[in-house]
């Protein structure tokens, strides 16, 4: 049984409001992008690594390049994302249909997403179901639902609410039949599990660091530099 990384980066990161898109941009003397990719890689070399991008990147020679230097022995496949995160996960996962079995893990992680925790990884491989699992943390605020005119309408019980991060993690075949199955009836989908809850299954959460954070807006970046410093291995 083998593992796979599978790495959307097709994002145009239109909240960070850049000069390119946000996995481009420079962290700690790397771009986002190669700090995910080889993070990933160093916690987990036995995968090789499937990238979505952007049909119009014109920055990842520049970042191949990059990895080349840092990482020679990566393994690395790329593809064409799509529209939405979720489409661009899909693709990655048609372009693996030659070389994946059924059930290959694949480990979905964002691109956007550069701290990743050695012993996070670990629980996630250790506790994910047969069904597959996703690292998340229990919510630390206080949650509300908005009226249309932006008032409170309730607040609510955060006791059962959880915080979805990556890796995402599921057998190779159930999760491209799920994405399938579910972006033809038109769901939405922001992660992995989604998919698979569209199809009834209930998949694995697994207690994970809150510092794992996705680098959305521009002051994320001096957080992720800070917290890269403070990375022990
Ligand atoms: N992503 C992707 N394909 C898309 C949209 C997003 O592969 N069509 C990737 C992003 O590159 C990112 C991850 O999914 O690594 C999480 O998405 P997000 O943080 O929303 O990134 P962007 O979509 O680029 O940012 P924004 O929503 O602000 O435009
Ligand atoms: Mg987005």
């Amino acid at each position: 049984m083998n593992y796979w990384w599978v790495v959307p980066a097709a994002g145009i990161g239109q909240r960070m409001q850049a000069d390119r898109p946000k996995q481009y941009l420079e962290l700690a003397g790397r771009t986002l992008l190669a700090t995910t990719l080889l993070r990933c890689h160093q916690l987990l070399p036995q995968a090789r690594l499937v990238l979505a991008l952007h049909p119009d990147d014109r920055w990842w020679p520049a970042c191949r390049a990059e990895l080349e230097q840092a990482a020679p022995e990566l393994d690395l496949m790329t593809t064409q994302g799509g529209a939405e995160r979720a489409d661009s996960v899909l693709a990655a996962l048609d372009y693996l249909q030659p070389h994946a079995a059924a059930e290959d893990w694949v480990l979905v992680h964002d691109a956007a997403r550069p701290c990743l925790d050695a012993a996070d990884l670990k629980r996630l491989l250790q506790q994910a179901s047969p069904i597959g699992g996703l690292l998340a943390c229990p919510l630390a605020d206080t949650l509300k639902q908005a009226t249309a005119q932006q008032t409170v309408a309730r607040t609510l019980d955060r006791r059962h609410l959880w915080q979805a991060l990556t890796p995402q993690m599921f057998p190779y075949q159930a999760l491209r039949c799920a994405l399938q199955r579910a972006l033809a009836a038109g769901a939405t989908l922001t992660d992995e599990a989604s998919a698979l809850e569209w199809s009834g299954l209930e998949p694995q959460l697994v207690i994970g660091r809150r510092d794992n954070i996705k680098i959305t807006h521009p002051e994320d970046l001096a957080l992720a530099e800070f917290l890269l410093a403070q990375q022990k291995d």
